[in-house]
């Protein structure tokens, strides 16, 4: 190789070297969108308080906001699906999702399973022709006044985004059981350090998780 086509070669890598480099900073520098689905809908309930503990504890670079709301959905029926389409507010709440770079569901267990509710949104939002949840990271937590912190919630919405193709992340898990306990009586701030660990450190892995698996599915 002439000394000219040489010095042109080593150009071009070191051309190619810093705008990856480059790229490589603008994927850093930008914010990772993590929206919370919250699977209770009641006022005082203690899931919504460990979401709204969240974006405190959230790594650099990651945002969280809450996902528009499923309390409006209809109960799930083909029948209405077929006649008058999917109402607007699945629709407003799959569009959340999609825009999305990952999700976080913070929600009870009601029977040892899902609450009815979340459960509903999630079968009229599967039923989308562009499905959500598809590709899609997903981290969960739980709350719950008994012992296990709705241990086996957990399985059960790990089992629904394994139909839908979601990528959830394995651990840490995080089950906040005697959860009364935990947050500030007066103001509903998630108070316990423990707790408060343990989710920094699922955030921060899920942040890793997101990276690692591209993120708007
Ligand atoms: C419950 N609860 C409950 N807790 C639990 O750990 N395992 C369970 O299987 C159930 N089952 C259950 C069923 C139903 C219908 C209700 C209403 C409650 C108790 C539940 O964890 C508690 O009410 C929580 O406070 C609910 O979560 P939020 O609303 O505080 O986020």
């Amino acid at each position: 190789m002439s000394k000219v086509a040489l010095a042109e070669a080593i150009d071009i890598i070191l051309c190619y070297n810093q705008q990856r480099d480059s790229q490589h900073h603008i994927r850093k520098a930008s914010m990772t969108n993590v929206i919370c689905i919250c699977g209770s809908l009641r006022k005082g309930s203690y899931n919504r308080m460990v979401m709204k503990a969240l974006p405190g504890l959230a790594p650099a670079g990651m945002s969280l906001t809450e996902a528009p709301s499923f309390a409006e959905f209809p109960l799930y029926n083909a029948d209405v699906q077929n006649s008058t389409g999917f109402p607007a507010t699945v629709r407003t709440m799959a569009d959340a999702i999609r825009a999305a770079d990952g999700v976080i569901f913070c929600t009870p267990e009601y029977n040892f399973s899902l609450p009815g509710g979340l459960k509903n949104a999630i079968d009229w939002l599967s039923r989308l022709p562009d499905q959500p949840f598809a590709g899609k990271s997903i981290a969960i937590q739980s709350a719950s006044p008994g012992p296990l912190g709705g241990g086996r919630v957990q399985y059960d919405l790990r089992r629904a985004m394994v139909f839908l193709d979601a990528l959830t992340l394995n651990k840490p898990e995080i089950f906040i059981g005697s959860c009364a306990s935990k947050f500030d009586a007066n103001s509903g701030d998630l108070k316990d350090e423990t707790t408060r660990n343990f989710i920094k450190q699922q955030l921060e892995a899920f942040a890793k998780f997101l990276a690692r698996h591209g993120t708007k599915g």
